[in-house]
């Protein structure tokens, strides 16, 4: 079970006092995709305009832009609301970029309650991702966000 409690304190360790932003975000990847058992990708895609473009990841080779509204991904950005997915094979619209992904968590990342990316997790496990895992990670995003206030642009 992952102490999120303790990967939150870590996560303000590293970003403490940082203020490029794409360092940043490379290193709230790194850190969370060694912390997960079972994921196969993680990362970060940027709000640019109106649409989603990859940003620091974890894992292999993604698709580069998704139109909000679009996938498990574009719907976590136009709806502002995390996407919980068991089984992305049942869900319409799903985008496949890694063959081995079996569930997914997007989370939208937001700073003023405007959008400024999502963070996309997915794993080869079918319903790999817990209520919990949800609200830790959730936390970790509000953490994430909240330090990019600070900072002029996001990447
Ligand atoms: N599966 C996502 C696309 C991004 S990849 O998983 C890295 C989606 O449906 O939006």
């Amino acid at each position: 079970m992952t102490d999120y409690k303790l990967l939150n304190s870590q996560l303000v360790a590293l970003l403490d006092g940082e203020t490029d932003a794409l360092a940043s975000a490379s290193n709230f990847v790194g850190l969370l995709y060694n912390a997960l058992d079972d994921v196969n990708w993680l990362g970060i895609y940027v709000l640019r305009r109106d649409e989603l473009v990859l940003g620091p990841f974890q894992g292999k080779p993604a698709c580069v832009h998704i139109m909000l509204g679009d996938g498990v991904c574009g719907t976590a950005a136009k709806s502002l609301e995390t996407q919980r997915v068991d089984d992305v094979h049942a869900f319409p619209g799903h985008i496949a970029c890694d063959p081995d992904s079996r569930s997914e968590l997007v989370v939208p990342l937001t700073v003023d309650d405007k959008l400024i990316g999502v963070l996309d997790i997915d794993s080869p496990s079918l319903a790999r991702f817990s209520e919990a895992d949800q609200q830790g990670i959730e936390k970790l995003c509000r953490t994430f966000c909240d330090l990019q206030r600070a900072r002029p642009d996001f990447i």
